[in-house]
């Protein structure tokens, strides 16, 4: 995770972000200790990288790498504003012993990849259409030996597949179907029958861009209904504000790169 001690909304460049909104970036520091704390005081261990003025959406780490089975496949961001990220979060993984690949292709790591370890013998699911390309989903495979599921895009408002859906636990998703092409949500429906399946509010309210461990979910409060639903299925949802980094365009998953030894 990343502190959001420099957290502005300077640009936009997704339909989330308002140039002419004011962000109190103490309130972001306060909401996202809280994050933090909630993931610690669950029995996870945090490690934090330095925020660095002038990178003003450092705080959604997950947008810096992927990590499968202690091999880091690096990020490549889209956007020139994000771009320096990249070394930071590289960085961090060769100061620590992680395998890392850098790639030579546009991806923006977490953002639009996520790993199911039980799904079918262990499968990546990639999201493109907005920001990650379709060539870095084929070098992401050969860069981390697992097969890797191409899925499309279509709404602007989930420009990331993280905002669109998530692992719940080693081998089942939750996911919005109205972020993707109907051939994608078709494979989805395939690949994930058990799957929990959200609606517009739990999407727009942020909901499918959550962090579970298998048991503990932790997601946007303002997604109520979607907390239900995960309650149904046997799940505990623990819900935390971070209204204030909504302005950027993320919630807790963005907040957070999994670091998968
Ligand atoms: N303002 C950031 C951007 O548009 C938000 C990134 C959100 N991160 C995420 N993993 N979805 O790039």
């Amino acid at each position: 995770m990343c502190s959001p001690e420099h957290f502005a909304v300077e640009y936009a460049i997704n339909p989330w972000m308002d140039v002419t909104m004011p962000v109190d970036p103490e309130l972001a520091v306060k909401q996202w200790d809280r994050l933090r704390e909630t993931l610690v005081g669950l029995g996870h261990e945090v490690h934090l990288l330095t925020p660095e003025p002038g990178l003003p959406d450092m705080v959604f780490a997950a947008n810096g790498a992927f990590v499968v089975d202690g091999t880091v496949y690096g990020a490549q961001f889209m956007h020139e504003q994000r771009a320096a990220e990249a070394a930071a979060h590289r960085a961090f993984y060769e100061s620590q012993g992680w395998r890392f690949i850098a790639p030579s292709e546009t991806n923006e790591g977490e953002g639009d990849f996520a790993y199911l370890p039980e799904a079918h013998g262990g499968l990546i699911l990639a999201g493109h259409g907005f920001r990650t390309e379709l060539p870095a989903h084929a070098e992401a495979q050969e860069a981390l030996a697992r097969p890797v599921v191409s899925l499309r895009l279509v709404d602007p408002r989930f420009y990331h597949l993280d905002v669109a859906l998530a692992s719940l636990d080693d081998g089942n998703i939750v996911y919005y179907p109205g972020a993707f092409s109907a051939a994608s949500q078709k494979v989805l429906a395939q690949l994930f029958p058990d799957a929990v399946v959200a609606d517009d509010g739990d999407a727009l309210a942020f909901g499918l861009n959550l962090v579970s461990d298998g048991r503990n979910v932790v997601l946007n409060s303002e997604a109520s209904r979607l907390a239900g639903k995960l309650k149904a299925a046997g799940y505990t949802p623990v819900p935390v504000e971070l209204a204030e980094l909504k302005k950027g365009g993320g919630s807790v998953k963005c907040c957070v790169a999994e670091l998968r030894h």
